[in-house]
């Protein structure tokens, strides 16, 4: 499949987005173009659209052998989040706090916030691990629905989800995860979870399709009104060209994982030998975590100047920070594994997916060897 980076870019974010998968969207595109009909219309062509949503929501139901009912479009990981959190809320109306980890997207404990639950933290360190006598010991005290998301965007690191859904069920308690970094990276038990989320633009599907799995059907459950669709949880026209495009983007992505997890590990051994040599400190190193992301404090505190220095090159990788009014915030995960504000805002993270190449790592490295080397004898005198 070819790739639609240019030349002129090394990409090394795909956790933020993954890029598109070109000639897939380009086929959906053209079967949107031709056939773009309302899916919610009583004629023999909306109906055609409608088809399309509900096989992919079949086709869901085949891969995680999950309730077709069950399954919620949306627009984006965010609302998918918002919708996963809502969904508790309504089944119950009075509880005041849930289990979760240190690890979240922010819009997990925003739609927390806004459902009125107050979120209580998991205990950590620097594995990038929630400790599991620490939730027990919440579960027995006090037991309550937990939330923890499978793969870290930030650590890549992978959570005990086995261990997780077997205390949940032996407390007799509902086991969310955001599955959005996870889902088509490594292999999934979605049976482990009562419900969960992903999304189509991490994985090389374009924006605009997100998927909430709810614990249960509901019929009081419904993120907005005024039509019947998504079986009356979320009114509003699908946007079956997004749903199209995660469907077809997914299979692809699940029939070559195998073979792309093979190298994407090879590039993650690379990558972080060399980076150590650097004096680069990779966060996380021992624990499992995905084959595709590096997390890393780097050795010098001229991080914006190594960010603007590689993107000189065409260089894109991501900081471990928050933008919030021009300054740097320190990342949440990281503090809580117990890094320093300091450490924290040093970090960078690396990510790599699909159309990665080995020579996009080699000048990947090449720059970031340059760029240490220079800033170090700058921040020596
Ligand atoms: C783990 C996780 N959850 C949720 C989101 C939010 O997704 P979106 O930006 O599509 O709203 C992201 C995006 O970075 C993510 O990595």
């Amino acid at each position: 499949m070819k790739s639609p980076l240019t030349n002129d870019i090394k990409y090394f974010d795909y956790n933020a987005t993954h890029p598109p998968f070109a000639e897939i969207l380009e086929s959906c595109l053209a079967s949107y173009l031709k056939e773009f009909y309302n899916p919610s219309g009583i004629t023999r062509y909306s109906l055609k659209n409608q088809g399309k949503i509900e096989l992919t929501r079949k086709y869901l139901v085949t891969l995680t052998n999950g309730n077709e009912k069950q399954f919620v479009f949306s627009a984006t990981g965010t609302e998918s989040n918002y919708l996963l959190v809502q969904s508790l809320r309504v089944l119950f109306p009075q509880l005041d706090s849930v289990i979760v980890s240190p690890f979240e997207h922010s819009s997990m404990y925003a739609a927390l916030e806004s459902y009125g639950f107050s979120a209580d933290l998991i205990e950590t360190d620097k594995s990038g691990i929630v400790h599991i006598q620490n939730l027990e010991q919440k579960l027995k005290e006090n037991p309550r629905p937990v939330i923890c998301l499978y793969a870290g965007n930030e650590t890549g690191v992978i959570q005990p989800a086995e261990e997780i859904s077997k205390l949940t069920k032996h407390y007799g308690q509902l086991f969310y995860s955001d599955l959005m970094q996870g889902f088509c990276k490594v292999d999934l038990s979605f049976s482990l979870f009562d419900g969960y989320t992903f999304s189509g633009h991490k994985i090389g599907a374009g924006m605009g399709a997100a998927v909430t799995y709810l614990p249960n059907i509901n019929p009081n459950f419904r993120v907005f009104g005024g039509g019947n669709q998504e079986n009356d949880h979320r009114a509003g026209t699908e946007n079956t060209f997004a749903i199209e495009c995660l469907n077809k983007v997914s299979k692809f992505q699940l029939e070559h994982l195998e073979e792309k997890n093979k190298k994407l590990l090879s590039f993650q051994s690379m990558i972080e030998t060399s980076l150590e040599e650097m004096g680069c400190i990779i966060i996380a190193k021992n624990s499992k975590r995905l084959p595709n992301t590096t997390f890393l404090i780097l050795p010098i505190q001229a991080v914006d100047f190594f960010l603007l220095g590689m993107e000189e090159k065409g260089i894109l990788v991501s900081t471990g920070s928050s933008c919030k009014s021009r300054a740097r915030e320190a990342s949440k995960s990281l503090l809580h594994m117990g890094y320093t504000e300091e450490e924290a805002l040093r970090c960078i993270r690396i990510s790599t997916g699909y159309f990665t190449t080995k020579e996009e790592v080699e000048q990947l490295l090449l720059r970031a060897k340059e760029l240490i080397q220079k800033f170090q004898s700058i921040e020596e005198i």
